[in-house]
Order: C-alpha cells, then sequence, then structure tokens
C-alpha cells in the first residue's frame, strides 16, 4: 500500500489550512460519487478498479497469448491516454535491457502513433522488416491523425510481410464500441476489439484494455495490477476520513501550496523504471487542470540523473515550485558496492553497501537540501516495484486528481484547448472539410 507524508510542506503552508479543504474535498468526493459535479458523463473510471471481471480479464489474457505466441515484437499505436498508461506500467516493470537480451519471454513491445516523426516511422518501419510483428491500434476516438497515420503504415506493412490471414490474428483494435475510423477498420478486417468505454477518458483508461491488453502482452500480471487498484480504491474512498486518505490529503495540499504561489509541481523519481509514470501523470494532471486560465504546471525529473542539470534551478531558481517525490521502499535485486584495495576512486567507505543505501541518502540529502532552498516537498512511498504497487499508484493519482480538479473549480474531464493545434494543422494539409480554415489560416502567413 502507498503512504503520503506532507511533513515537508510544512514550513510553508500549515497543516491547519491543509485540514480546512476537508469540507472542499468532501463536496468534490460526494460530487464524483453522485455524478453532480463538472463532466459527469466522464466518470466511469472512478469505479473501474472493482467493476472489472473476471471474464473480461481471461478475454485480455487470451488475446494477449494469441500475440505472445505470435510476435516477437508488438508496436502499440496509439498517443497520451491511449497509450502512455500501458507504457507507464510497461517500463516500471521491466527489465532495463530486455529488449538487448537474445532470449525473450515475451514480445518486445514498441511504440507509435504518438508523433509525426517521419525518421522514426522510417526507422520503425526498417527495424520491423525481418520481425513477425503484430499491432495494437488504440484509439478512442478512432480518427487521431498521429496513430491513423502510422497504423496506416504497419498494417500494410505487417499483410505485406505476414499475409492477410495472419495479419487478422495479430492485429487488434481498441476503441469505441461505434463510432470512429479504427471501429469500421476493425469491422470491416474482423479484427479482434476490445471497447473502451464511453464514460472513461483516454487520460483516465490505462486499467480499461488501453493498459492492460499491452501490459498483459509484456508478460505482467493484471489480475495484480487491478488489485492493486482495487484496494487504493478502498483506501481513497469517500468514507475514509478525510486525515487518512492519501488522495483527499494530496490534493488538499497541493491546492493550498498553488494558493500561496507554487504553481509548478515537479514529480520526482529516484528509479529510471519510473520515467514513463511521471510522463502518464504529466498528461493526467496538465490536461485535467490546465484550463480557464489556471492550474499547476506539471513537471517531471529522474533523480539523480536531473540533479546534475535541474538541480541547480530547483536548488536555487525562481521559488515558484514544490516536489513530490516517489520512492520505492524496496529494490528488486542486490548489488552490492565492492571494495578495492587501491582504492584510488576514494570509494571504500561505502564497500558493502547496497547501491540502494547510497540512492537514499541521495534522496534524503536531496530533500533536506531542496527543504533548505524554499521548495516544499511531499513524499509518496510505494512498497516495490511490482504490479500491486504500480496499480495501486496509478488509482491515486486519478482519484486525488478528481479531487484536485474539483477544488480548483475546473472540469477535470475535458480537454478543449487541446483541439486549437488539429484545427490549424487541418487547414494548413487542406483537409477536405476545412476549406474556409484553410483561406484563413493561408491569409495569416
Ligand atoms: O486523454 C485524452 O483524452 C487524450 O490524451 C487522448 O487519449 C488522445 O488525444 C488520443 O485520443 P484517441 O484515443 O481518441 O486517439
Amino acid at each position: 500500500m502507498i503512504s503520503l507524508n506532507i511533513e515537508k510542506t510544512l514550513g510553508f503552508i500549515s497543516k491547519e489550512n491543509v485540514f480546512a479543504y476537508e469540507a472542499q474535498v468532501k463536496a468534490a468526493q460526494e460530487a464524483l460519487e453522485n455524478g453532480t459535479g463538472k463532466g459527469n458523463d466522464f466518470l466511469g473510471w472512478l469505479h473501474l478498479p472493482s467493476s472489472i471481471t473476471k471474464e473480461h480479464l481471461a478475454d485480455l489474457k487470451a488475446t494477449a497469448q494469441t500475440l505472445r505466441d505470435n510476435c516477437e515484437v508488438v508496436v502499440v499505436a496509439g498517443i497520451g491516454g491511449s497509450y502512455l498508461g500501458a507504457r507507464a506500467v510497461i517500463e516500471a516493470l521491466s527489465n532495463s535491457f530486455t529488449w538487448l537480451q537474445d532470449k525473450k519471454t515475451a514480445p518486445v513491445i514498441l511504440y507509435a502513433g504518438h508523433n509525426i516523426g517521419e525518421d522514426y516511422l522510417y526507422e520503425l518501419t526498417e527495424y520491423l522488416k525481418d520481425k513477425k510483428f503484430g499491432v495494437i491500434n488504440i484509439s478512442k476516438s478512432g480518427t487521431t491523425t498521429e496513430t491513423a497515420l502510422a497504423f496506416r503504415l504497419l498494417k500494410k506493412q505487417c499483410e505485406d510481410q505476414r499475409g492477410k490471414d495472419m495479419a487478422k490474428k495479430v492485429i487488434v483494435a481498441i476503441t469505441d464500441v461505434q463510432k470512429g475510423a479504427a471501429r469500421v477498420t476493425a469491422d470491416n478486417e474482423g479484427y479482434k476489439s476490445f471497447i473502451i468505454p464511453d464514460n472513461v477518458g483516454g487520460r483516465f483508461s490505462v486499467l480499461t484494455p488501453v493498459g492492460l491488453l499491452p501490459i498483459a502482452i509484456a508478460g505482467f500480471d493484471i489480475e495484480k495490477l487491478v488489485a492493486g487498484a482495487v484496494a487504493m480504491e478502498k483506501a481513497c474512498g469517500k468514507d475514509v476520513p478525510f486525515a487518512e486518505n492519501p488522495a483527499a490529503i494530496y490534493a488538499a495540499t497541493r491546492n493550498e501550496l498553488y494558493k500561496n504561489g507554487k504553481k509548478i509541481e515537479i514529480l520526482v523519481n529516484y528509479n529510471p523504471k519510473l520515467h514513463y509514470v511521471s510522463e502518464w501523470w504529466k498528461q493526467l494532471y496538465g490536461e485535467s487542470e490546465g484550463k480557464e486560465n489556471k492550474g499547476i504546471f506539471p513537471a517531471a525529473v529522474d533523480f539523480s540523473t536531473d540533479l546534475h542539470s535541474m538541480g541547480q534551478w530547483i536548488q536555487e531558481g525562481e521559488r515558484t515550485i514544490y516536489e513530490t517525490v516517489i520512492s520505492v521502499e524496496k529494490t528488486q535485486y542486490s548489488l552490492q558496492v565492492p571494495s578495492d584495495e587501491a582504492n584510488l576512486d576514494g570509494l571504500n567507505f561505502l564497500a558493502g553497501k547496497h547501491v540502494d543505501e547510497v540512492n537514499k541518502m541521495a534522496e534524503l540529502g536531496t530533500q533536506l537540501a531542496h527543504v533548505d532552498g524554499g521548495v516544499p516537498n511531499m513524499r509518496i512511498v510505494i512498497p516495490a516495484l511490482n504490479e500491486e504497487s504500480i496499480g495501486g499508484l496509478l488509482y491515486f493519482f486519478e482519484i486525488a486528481c478528481g479531487i484536485s480538479g474539483y477544488i480548483l473549480g475546473v472540469n477535470p474531464f475535458n480537454q478543449p484547448g487541446v483541439e486549437a493545434y488539429k484545427k490549424n494543422m487541418f487547414a494548413l494539409l487542406n483537409k477536405p472539410g476545412y476549406e474556409e480554415e484553410s483561406k484563413a489560416i493561408q491569409a495569416r502567413l
């Protein structure tokens, strides 16, 4: 189970003021439960963990097995909420060097459809040329340009390389039940498909097939992942007292810090495997809260790597930041620093210590230094990098995000701002239906 400690924010804000949010948090939780708040048609994630059935997981696992049996590589095509959750979990749980190993126990998972880089797509298609590969096409709208473009390339390559019959077996669609081009293609081609529920937005969809299928293909236990989320659904439920509810405390503390001029939250990890958990978190909070000219800017760093780059700014730059540190209690493996007779590097004072002891002292030393430098610190501790902990962490951030957005007074479940670039891009590319916009934008150039 995860735990949250806000003690090192209390020199900057008071515990009394954090606890003064109790009524607002309660109101936010009730609005979520009763569906009376803004964006109430997108609350399907709230009790998603506890409503996932064994049959659904079995269906996902059977499809995952088909791809595991028939593919050396599986490409996950998706962007934003349709890719970051899967990548966050897979990278958190995978061996850092799996993809370089000759003997693999699961297909290599690669990603596409999250950029429009010609070189990226060229290099990917080149790499896939001699591989038995499959594709998961993930798009709720079924019309997202980045994903559709990548899928067009990958579908053709898969059919050309593996034949139409095998392509049908190893291409899976995860999309809306009836709308969008991805649904039409899946139905026409007879692909196995999974549904993204109408009432679950992309960034809250990691525990739907959007996340669960790629995670299962990568060889991780989706039952345990869901169990971790179910435990956190209970621990953060609306009847849990404010002081004992980590999501309530996190939401209240970040709103109080924001009120006191702390406009940027930096999510910190001391384990490189958590890099994509931070990317997922940035989308969750950025897209949920950044609207109506307000919202904390979510940033992220990987320590101690970034202590040698962003560390200077954090220690002495503008004092508008606070940090939330994700600390992993136990490592998966054990590695001790060897002693060395010559001790030319002067590191014998570390001999016999576990590498993680050094890491933990870097963490503690940094926390003290940053607090001394005027940076409030929160600390989230997870027991280990395993399915249960990660499932719990993801749900914790989701429920805290819903509460926090309601406290801020915005609709945390829409993203009207992401349409502006698409409209301009379509106008510039002369997409049919955008004739007026094309004329208007050309006149501006
Ligand atoms: O959170 C969101 O809603 C977005 O990030 C979407 O997931 C993203 O834009 C991809 O959309 P779609 O799944 O429709 O392709």
